[in-house]
């Protein structure tokens, strides 16, 4: 599958999440196979162009991650445009847009999901971006506002009109925000309208349901929570599309990818200035993505918990050994 020039080896990707998918757990789960594209978190146009530090962190990423798509959010077709060059002079392969996000802090600045209540205005911006870059230019919207305004059909059309070389829908309403169910026949529908790629987004958690949104039309998904909580689900599901069995994932992989986490995580650049102490930045790191990847794990409540409540590296890696490694120690 190709977005504009860009080639992906697999339809399938991880995800944009603010806080969550950074350079380091993105290059982790590359490294696992059938990983095609990596976005970044949501990234300021506005801090873009202004080159405000904290902002730029958001948007870093290595050679290894390639493919790799940078998303940024805003309203303003201007600032947008000047953003995403920012981003094709990083180097980034595709820019995207955020019309997604539901919370009223970005959502009340005109970007985010309520860009999707003014279609005209959200393809003037992707218009303005389109003429201003050579990368391709992405969207990636929900289903609508709320149920009386689920408008991603229309608005599909029209952003790919403007320019946009290829659509995510995460099939939920602004309004719904994560409750209900993904509505994956309206992704399906909008796939089967678009002469360009079309990403389907919502409530993958097994590799199976993978494959199973792939062959109703779509050109491609993108997981997320799934991947927070299985960062092997998407070479899981190459496996299964291709006929092979599943990849098994033991005890102690799951204990490794924490590890080598944290590993990547203490060699990043952070802005030091932030009251944070590196180690205390490497924690809670390590507590928000505890918080998905303890979920249906035996007795993963007990680890999380423990780790809400370690206060150092070397007690957190200790829980970690304890917890995933103890089987292994027995038989030594
Ligand atoms: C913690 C978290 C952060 C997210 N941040 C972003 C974001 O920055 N940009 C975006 O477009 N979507 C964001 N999303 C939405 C996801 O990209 C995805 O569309 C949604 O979670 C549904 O897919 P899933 O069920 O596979 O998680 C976020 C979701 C979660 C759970």
């Amino acid at each position: 599958m190709k977005i504009g020039s860009v080639d992906l080896v697999s339809p399938l990707a991880i995800a944009p999440m603010a806080g969550m998918t950074d350079t380091a757990f993105r290059r982790l789960v590359k490294r696992h196979g059938g990983c095609g594209l990596v976005v970044t978190e949501m990234v300021s146009a506005e801090g873009l162009v202004r080159g405000i530090d904290r902002t730029l962190e958001y948007a870093e990423y290595t050679e290894e991650e390639r493919p790799i798509s940078i998303q940024i959010f805003g309203g303003d077709p201007g600032k947008m445009a000047a953003a995403a060059q920012v981003v094709e002079g990083m180097g980034a392969d595709i820019v995207d847009v955020n019309m997604g996000c539901p919370v009223p802090k970005i959502a009340k600045h005109n970007a985010g999901c309520s860009l999707m209540r003014e279609p005209d205005h959200a393809a003037a911006v992707i218009g303005a971006m389109a003429k201003s870059v050579t990368i391709p230019v992405t969207v990636k919207m929900r289903a609508g506002w709320n149920d009386d305004e689920r408008n991603a059909p229309t608005l599909a059309r029209m952003v790919r009109d403007a320019g946009a070389a290829a659509i995510a829908v995460h099939g939920r309403t602004a309004a719904q925000s994560y409750s209900g169910m993904a509505d994956w026949d309206l992704v399906a529908k909008i796939a089967a309208d678009m002469d360009i790629p079309v990403f389907g987004s919502g409530d993958c958690v097994e590799p199976e349901q993978i494959v199973e949104r792939l062959r109703s039309g779509v050109g491609g998904v993108l997981v997320g929570r799934g991947v927070l909580r299985n960062p092997w689900i998407l070479a899981q599901a190459v496996d299964l599309a291709n006929g092979r069995p599943v990849r098994p994932v033991t005890l102690e992989d799951r204990g490794r990818f924490l590890l080598d986490y944290i590993d990547l995580l203490l060699h990043e650049r952070v802005d030091e200035t932030r009251a944070l102490t590196h180690d205390r930045w490497v924690i809670n790191k390590l507590r928000a993505l505890a918080s998905w990847y303890t979920k249906g794990l035996d007795n993963g409540s007990h680890l999380r918990t423990a780790i809400n409540t370690i206060d150092s590296l070397a007690s957190l890696r200790d829980t970690i050994g304890a917890f995933f490694f103890a089987d292994e120690l027995a038989t030594l």
